[in-house]
C-alpha cells in the first residue's frame, strides 16, 4: 500500500488507494480543522502535495473552483478531502490547513 508522509510531524501512515487524503490525515491523529463534511466548499482542508502530485487523483471543476477563491493557493495545492491516492506514496503539508475558511 501507498505511504502517506505528513508535513511537518513528519507522521506517516499506510494508506489503501482510492483513500481520500483528508480520510487518511484523520486516522493519523492530526488535527483536522472544522468542516464541510468533504464536500469541496469550505477551503478547510488545502494542503499542498510536496511529492508524488501526479499518482493522486486529478482535479476536478468542483476542486478547482473552491480552490480559486483561497488566498495563498499554488501549483501544489489541492483539498484533501477531494483527492485520492494513487498507486505511488506522496507527501502533503498542513500548512495551508484552514486557510481557506
Ligand atoms: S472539507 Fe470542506 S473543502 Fe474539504
Amino acid at each position: 500500500m501507498p505511504l502517506l508522509t505528513i508535513l511537518p510531524s513528519g507522521k506517516t501512515v499506510e494508506v489503501a488507494e482510492g483513500t481520500t487524503i483528508l480520510a487518511a490525515i484523520r486516522t493519523t491523529g492530526e488535527k483536522v480543522p472544522p468542516e464541510c463534511g468533504d464536500e469541496a466548499k469550505c477551503g478547510a482542508c488545502h494542503i499542498f502535495v510536496q511529492e508524488g502530485r501526479k499518482t493522486v487523483s486529478k482535479m476536478q471543476r468542483l476542486e478547482n473552483e473552491r480552490l480559486d477563491a483561497i488566498v495563498g493557493v499554488g501549483s501544489k495545492s489541492r483539498l484533501a478531502c477531494q483527492t485520492r491516492i494513487g498507486p505511488d506514496n506522496i507527501t502533503i503539508e498542513l500548512l495551508g490547513f484552514a486557510s481557506g475558511l
